[in-house]
């Protein structure tokens, strides 16, 4: 419930197709979900580096980094994720509007989180959702924070996928295998998606 009563909508006069235009691309949010470890952010600016390589103006928000700064007053519980999740869904809704392409990477464990992030972007289809499908087994034998040791050690509390839930992606917009398939291939499966949606240009 928004507390900014007596606020008013200002127009800009330069619009997002005008930077759609501009840019010579669409804009739309590249939504990243998986297990901590399973390749989200990764992938994420590895999409980046060569949308860049294309021309494409981009930003990528990584939970993380994010989790440092605008994030930073957040935890691990049920409530935490869901505002973090709001707060990211409205960032990357404001980038859309500058007409960039935005990568998120956040677990973002709960599927009405980010059913919410859909519906409040302009258009439905500016909302791509991109599930890193990786086991859990992976994910834990690649540790590379340490984490998934501490978290079955009990130092660690609410931890996703051993003592928080992970729910699953049942309508996707893309599944990337990011568990067995090389990063390249990851990579050409999300910008050959984004060809195919005619937001950036054949090469
Ligand atoms: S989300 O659930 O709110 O979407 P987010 O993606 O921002 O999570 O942050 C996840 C990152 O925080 C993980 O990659 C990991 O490095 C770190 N982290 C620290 N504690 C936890 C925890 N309890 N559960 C999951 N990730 C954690």
């Amino acid at each position: 419930m928004s507390k900014s009563s007596n606020t008013f909508w200002h127009q800009a006069t330069i619009t997002r197709s005008n930077r759609e235009q501009l840019n010579r691309h669409g804009a739309a949010i590249l939504w990243f979900t998986g297990l901590s470890g399973s390749g989200k952010s990764t992938l994420a600016h590895a999409v980046e580096d060569e949308l860049y390589r294309r021309g494409c103006r981009t930003a990528v928000l990584d939970g993380d980094n994010v989790r440092h700064g605008l994030c930073g007053d957040l935890g691990f519980s049920e409530d935490d994720r869901t505002e973090n999740i709001r707060r990211i869904g409205h960032v990357a809704a404001l980038f859309v509007d500058t007409g960039v392409i935005v990568l998120t990477a956040f677990i973002s464990p709960f599927k009405v989180d980010r059913d919410r992030v859909r519906m409040i972007v302009e258009k439905e289809q500016d909302f791509i959702e991109v599930y890193c499908n990786c086991p859990i087994e992976v994910c834990e034998q690649r540790d590379v924070k340490g984490l998934y040791n501490r978290a079955r050690k009990g130092e660690i509390s609410n931890f996703t996928g051993v003592s928080s839930p992970y729910e699953e992606p049942d309508n996707a917009d893309l599944v990337v295998d990011t568990g067995t398939e090389a990063l390249a291939t990851c990579v050409e499966q999300v910008v050959d998606f984004l060809m195919e949606r005619g937001l950036i240009p054949e090469l």
